[in-house]
């Protein structure tokens, strides 16, 4: 999935006529990779890396590297000593400037892999600009094996590599595709502060104390959203912005302690003129990588989305949708299931093809796999040629054991697993073992696009005491239809809250927003703040809520996520250029530090450092 279009830079080099002497090397005519038929027998100044240095005893051939690409060159001890004398020994990533006129090469010397493969210089001069020591690794495909906190380390090493600047031009046109989509359609960019009032999106808060005003902290944003809110109040009426956000959170091949976002709002607009904004500009940004999405995409509720697949980012390039079986158990013998349902949970069940040659060690694998997700197990029926297999089916009857193979389809050669729970544990577990089956039975198809927004989420999380905490953030409003339910049983109601699912990663997610004072008093009263908490931290908010508000509403779209997902990487830190490491620190610079004691005495700080904790 990489982009098709070249990477050469467009900046006009500087040509040789322009140089000054002042100047400490000689500036290129051209780039490396722009070098074709044209150029032969003309001379060419090439400013770039040394990519291999190929010393032959006699021949030195020297790959040279710049943005654009590669170009050979060769020095020939007999022809021109000197050049030979200086390229001689010469260590990779050295930088250096070779002129020379341009030459085909002896037809049967072509290089089929690279662009400027037919041709080379033989240069008549070279400067060795800067040089470099022995590398830490090499910047071959082989990098990628290295260990990442010694890439992370040199990362201006590793980031010469082609690979990495084909995923950083990738990244540049996905923004490029983002700005053109979203100011077509009358879209204001405006920047909004990193230095605020926090912002809840479910994380932990990065502070930054203030020196100005003694224990007090800014947090950094978790994401703009109250500001896109109040510049909707503004009358902006269509706001984006391509923003740093800050989580302290645990971090994850998808996840790191800042990310972009493309975060975007609308006035006067409904649910569904956001998700067809939105559609267009995804549209455009796949198109990126030669990818065609059909619109409108598929809306899937999040009901059916936990019901089929157990997830609510489900990945729908395959199929094996859950299927339901607690009618059959209400009055059976097997009461491990039956008291589940008694309880009003269910029965779900996958039915694997293939999946009876499984040996008896990897079920035994599987249950306790089951275990560890949180589930009671992973029962399991498998359909061998001398009929069905299972330390279940004793518990079972005739009927029942009819109506289950009838129901799943199941077949000689193929497996049912079940899980029986609460819904939410059910369909939950049932979501994880379905993931594994599809790689595990090579079900995915990696050359399918499969996207979907997902809608009508509940408003609310309820933990064991009863207490909600948002499901989005606390500015989502409920559905209208649901309103009387935030009175009566606030758990069930639902919001019009969306995400938008690639292929079973969640690359967005938004809602319309409460634009009415009084129902966000209420939502933050539901999530148990008091009149005076919900004053002291969004004060602000309700008083903007009492100066006339545009219904609203937005999304914002995880940028990493996107790219990678683009670029075929399984992590967001090969498209970003400085990431930090899964225990959030930057291995470059060593970030984070202590700072100095002057420092703390002018934020009036003091550490309690965990040691300390410990002993007090
Ligand atoms: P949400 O929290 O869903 O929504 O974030 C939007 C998208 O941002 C991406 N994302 C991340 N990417 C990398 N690292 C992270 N730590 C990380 N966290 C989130 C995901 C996600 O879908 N203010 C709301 C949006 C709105 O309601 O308009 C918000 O931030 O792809
Ligand atoms: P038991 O009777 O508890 O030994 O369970 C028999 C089989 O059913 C074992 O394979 C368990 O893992 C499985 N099992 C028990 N309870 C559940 C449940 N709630 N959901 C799915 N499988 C279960």
């Amino acid at each position: 999935m990489q982009t098709t279009v070249a990477s050469t830079p467009q900046a006009t080099p500087m040509t040789q006529d322009t140089q000054t002497k002042e100047d400490f090397f000689t500036q290129r005519s051209h780039f490396c990779g722009d070098v074709t038929a044209d150029q032969v027998s003309q001379t060419v100044t090439l400013n770039g890396w040394v990519a291999v240095n190929r010393d032959l005893g006699g021949l030195i051939f020297i790959e040279m590297r710049d943005r654009s690409g590669f170009f050979q060159i060769v020095a020939d001890p007999e022809k021109n000593p000197q050049v030979h004398g200086i390229l001689s020994g010469l260590k990779a990533e050295t930088v250096i400037t070779a002129t020379g006129p341009v030459t085909r090469r002896p037809e049967d010397t072509y290089n089929p892999n690279l662009p400027t493969g037919e041709f080379e210089i033989y240069p008549t001069s070279v400067e060795v600009i800067s040089r470099s020591k022995t590398l830490p690794f090499q910047l071959d495909d082989e990098a990628d094996l290295v260990d990442e906190g010694l890439r992370l380390k040199h990362r201006y090493l590793d980031l010469r590599r082609p690979k990495m600047h084909q995923n950083f031009l990738l990244r540049h046109q996905v923004a490029q595709a983002i700005r053109n989509s979203l100011n077509s359609q009358g879209f204001l960019e405006i920047e909004t502060p990193i230095l605020l009032k926090a912002t809840p999106e479910g994380a932990r808060d990065y502070l930054v104390p203030s020196r100005v005003h003694p224990g007090q902290t800014f947090a950094l944003p978790q994401s703009p959203q109250i500001f896109k809110q109040l510049l909707m109040v503004s009358g902006m009426e269509r706001y984006y912005q391509i923003a740093r956000c800050f989580r302290d959170e645990d971090l994850r091949a998808d996840r790191q302690p800042e990310f972009t976002q493309v975060d975007l709002e609308m006035s006067f607009v409904n649910q569904e003129d956001v998700l067809s904004t939105v559609e267009d500009l995804l549209c455009q940004v796949f198109s990126v990588s030669g990818i065609t999405l059909e619109k409108p995409f598929r809306r899937m509720s999040w009901q059916e989305a936990m019901e089929k697949y157990g997830s609510d980012k489900p990945d729908l390039r395959f199929g094996m949708e859950f299927i339901d079986l607690t009618d059959i158990f209400t009055t059976s013998e097997f009461s491990a299931f039956r008291q589940q349902v008694e309880k009003g949970g269910v029965v779900k069940a996958l039915m694997v093809k293939g999946a009876a040659s499984y040996s008896r060690k990897e079920l035994d694998d599987l249950q306790v796999m089951a275990k560890r997700f949180g589930a009671k197990g992973l029962a399991y029926i498998v359909y061998n040629e001398d009929g069905p297999k299972s330390p279940i089916l004793k518990f079972m009857s005739e009927a029942e054991q009819q109506a289950i193979q009838q129901r799943t389809g199941a077949e000689t050669g193929d497996a049912v697993f079940f899980a029986a729970d609460s819904f939410n544990a059910a369909c939950a577990v049932l979501g994880r073992f379905r993931l594994l089956f599809g790689e595990k039975h090579n079900l995915i198809d990696k050359n399918r696009h499969e996207i979907l927004w997902v809608t009508d989420f509940p408003m609310f999380e309820v933990d064991d005491a009863g207490n909600l905490s948002p499901n989005h953030h606390p500015f989502t409003s409920p559905r209208p239809q649901d309103l009387e339910l935030l009175d009566t049983d606030p758990g069930k109601a639902c919001s019009l809250g969306y995400d938008v699912v690639y292929n079973g990663a969640e690359i967005g997610g938004g809602s319309v927003r409460i634009h009415q004072r009084d129902l966000q008093a209420k939502i933050f009263k539901l999530l148990g703040l008091t009149d005076e908490e919900a004053h002291e931290k969004f004060g602000f908010l309700l008083e903007a809520f009492e100066y006339g508000v545009p219904p609203h509403g937005g999304l914002a779209l995880g940028l990493d996520r996107i790219v990678a997902m683009l670029a075929g990487e399984d992590s967001i830190r090969e498209v970003i250029a400085f990431p930090k490491t899964n225990n959030a620190a930057c291995p470059l610079t060593s970030a984070p530090s202590a700072p100095s004691e002057e420092q703390l005495k002018e934020l009036h700080m003091a550490w309690v450092l965990p040691e300390e904790e410990a002993e007090a």
